[in-house]
């Protein structure tokens, strides 16, 4: 992204100073690897799966996108309305605002992995429902163990939740490093909460910085 579109997104979490790190060149690899063929029986046991009953409202099932090689995974909570329709994670309002903070961290959409807990939508984008969290999860977890990341990004809580096995608040996980099977989890706001509540920017952009050090500097 250009600069000034960057300095907006910074100013408008508040940053007024940061550091311009160099990363290496983004590869350019397709969304998917299809030689794999764990990975394409992955994507047609999500696309056909009947486990819960979240199955019957969907337009589609949501897999995820991104690199099977990718340093950064995101993972949010289910797909809305939007995702459901064109099935691709974060294409919504939700989805904007998540271009814009990759974009900050320079990154690409196209270079990062981004995958909900959940792969159907829930009707009226209510919560999750814990047996819909149990079923759907493997899933997740399959995704992260063939991508193995350098660092998981949580977005929201039950995102946070989810991957830690734990009830704990937001407000406890946020701030830390966490680990999911030996990869470093750092858990944020999600991007929906941060359109209603825009003041928490400042301390995503912290969460985004210390998620990135650990890519950087692993
Ligand atoms: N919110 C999520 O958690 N995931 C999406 O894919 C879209 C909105």
């Amino acid at each position: 992204m250009g600069n000034s579109t960057r300095q907006a997104w910074l100013k408008a979490m508040g940053v007024t100073v940061w550091e311009r790190r160099d990363r290496p060149a983004a590869s350019p690899e397709p969304l998917s690897e299809g030689a794999d063929g764990d990975w394409d029986r992955l994507r047609e046991e999500i696309r056909s799966c009947t486990q819960c009953p979240l199955h019957v409202g969907r337009t589609q099932t949501v897999f995820g996108v991104g690199p099977r090689s990718a340093s950064w995974f995101f993972v949010g909570e289910a797909p809305g309305a939007e995702e459901d329709r064109q099935g691709e994670p974060f294409v919504g309002r939700a989805g904007r605002l998540l271009d814009a903070m990759l974009r900050a961290l320079g990154l690409d959409r196209q270079e990062v992995f981004i995958a909900n807990v959940l792969k159907c939508r829930p009707p009226g984008n209510r919560d999750p429902e814990p047996s819909e969290v149990a079923s759907c999860l493997p899933f997740l977890r399959t995704q992260i163990a063939a991508v193995r990341p350098r660092v998981l990004v949580a977005l929201g809580r039950f995102a946070a939740q989810s991957l830690l096995s734990t009830e704990q608040p937001l407000s406890r996980l946020r701030g830390g490093v966490h680990a999911y099977d030996g990869i470093p989890v750092i858990a944020t706001y999600h991007p929906a909460y941060l359109l209603r509540r825009p003041a928490d920017k400042a301390a995503a952009w912290a969460d985004l910085k210390r998620a990135r050090g650990i890519v950087h500097h692993e």
